[in-house]
């Protein structure tokens, strides 16, 4: 498995990373708005982050700075024995940090941790452009994506 570079750590999210760009790096990947820190807590209380909520944000930090994030779901399920499936979301990595494998760290971290809570599988949905990387992370094609608009 790829190493990261010495300054930077994978961790969960934190709610002070609301100070440190993470956002910001979220704008890489599609329209992300003034979110207020009152609404970013609100938002990161509701997520209940590492436990209940089912949502295991991780981040890269850089000497204080946010690089790259993503995200795991976790879907409880009544088939398949209340199976669980694990739903990678919203994955981002700051422009000037792409290519250094940070993608592929936080897609093994995420994996890491949806089988270590008992996923029998993760999926996600992505663009043709970024199908060779999750390829290289190990996914397949698998299916075919709707959407209904609201
Ligand atoms: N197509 C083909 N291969 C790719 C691509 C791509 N678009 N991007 C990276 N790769 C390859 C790399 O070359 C590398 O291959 P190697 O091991 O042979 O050297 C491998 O995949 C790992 O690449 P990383 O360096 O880990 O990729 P990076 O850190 O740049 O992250 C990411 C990739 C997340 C797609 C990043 O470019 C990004 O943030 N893009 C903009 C936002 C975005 O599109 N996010 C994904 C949305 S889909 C979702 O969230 C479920």
């Amino acid at each position: 498995a790829a190493t990261l570079p010495p300054t930077y750590v994978l961790r969960p999210l934190r709610k002070s990373d609301y100070a440190i760009g993470f956002l910001d790096v979220l704008r890489v990947l599609t329209t992300v708005g003034d979110i207020t820190e009152e609404e970013w807590n609100g938002r990161y209380d509701w997520m209940n982050t590492q436990g209940k909520g089912g949502y295991y944000i991780m981040v890269i930090e850089d000497q204080g700075k946010i690089v790259g994030t993503g995200a795991l779901l976790v879907e409880r399920k009544f088939i398949h024995h209340l199976g669980l499936v694990g739903h990678i979301e919203d994955i981002a990595v700051a422009k000037d940090q792409q290519g250094k494998k940070l993608g592929l760290k936080l897609i093994q971290a995420l994996d890491f941790v949806a089988e270590k809570v008992g996923c029998y599988k993760c999926i996600l949905d992505c663009s043709e452009a970024n199908e060779g990387f999750y390829v290289k992370c190990g996914y397949k094609r698998a299916g075919l994506e709707m959407a209904h608009y609201y």
